[in-house]
């Protein structure tokens, strides 16, 4: 994503939400985790201005929070799109043409492993194999997975996404 529509992003965060879920989880002892879940949950990410706001209403360092933030996998700092678009690069999809696969996504929507498009709407994410071998290569979209994928599949299911909301 583009430094412009990041700055936008942040521009625009509403801290009501983050503010309801620090009062739900005031008196609880160990609340950073479930805070954080939920931030997530409803922010898509968890936006910069939530971590200061946590720290102030924890009573805990912004860099402790940071300190989970990256240890953690499933947080994300940044914006990511609606629709994550995974593609396997395990050893089975490797051999059947991923890369194809990643170059066409790359090629239509202009995102790589770990980016998103600047619309908010996709997020490249390139996975270790999901489990799926018999069906490769094969992608997911969010919990959706597709198999056998060729140029023109892609095609497709970039298509069908994107005249999704
Ligand atoms: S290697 Fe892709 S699903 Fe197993």
């Amino acid at each position: 994503m583009t430094e412009v529509a990041q700055q936008e992003t942040q521009k625009e965060v509403d801290l009501t939400a983050a503010n309801q879920i620090l009062d739900k989880y005031q008196d609880m002892h160990g609340a950073l985790m479930p805070v954080l879940q939920d931030i997530q949950e409803a922010y898509g990410f968890i936006p910069e201005e939530t971590v200061h706001l946590a720290a102030e209403r924890l009573n805990v360092y912004a860099s402790q929070i940071y300190g989970v933030l990256t240890f953690y996998a499933q947080f994300h700092l940044e914006p990511r799109g609606k629709y994550i678009m995974r593609v396997c690069m395990g050893t089975a999809c490797h051999v059947k043409g991923a890369s194809r696969i990643a170059e066409t996504l790359k090629d239509r929507l202009g995102i790589a492993h770990a980016e998103t498009t600047p619309d908010l709407k996709f997020t490249a994410e390139y996975v270790a194999c999901i489990g799926a071998c018999g069906m490769a290569p094969v992608i997911m979209v969010n919990d959706g997975t597709y198999g056998s994928m060729t140029v023109q599949k892609m095609d497709e299911v970039i298509a069908k996404y994107k005249n999704m909301d």
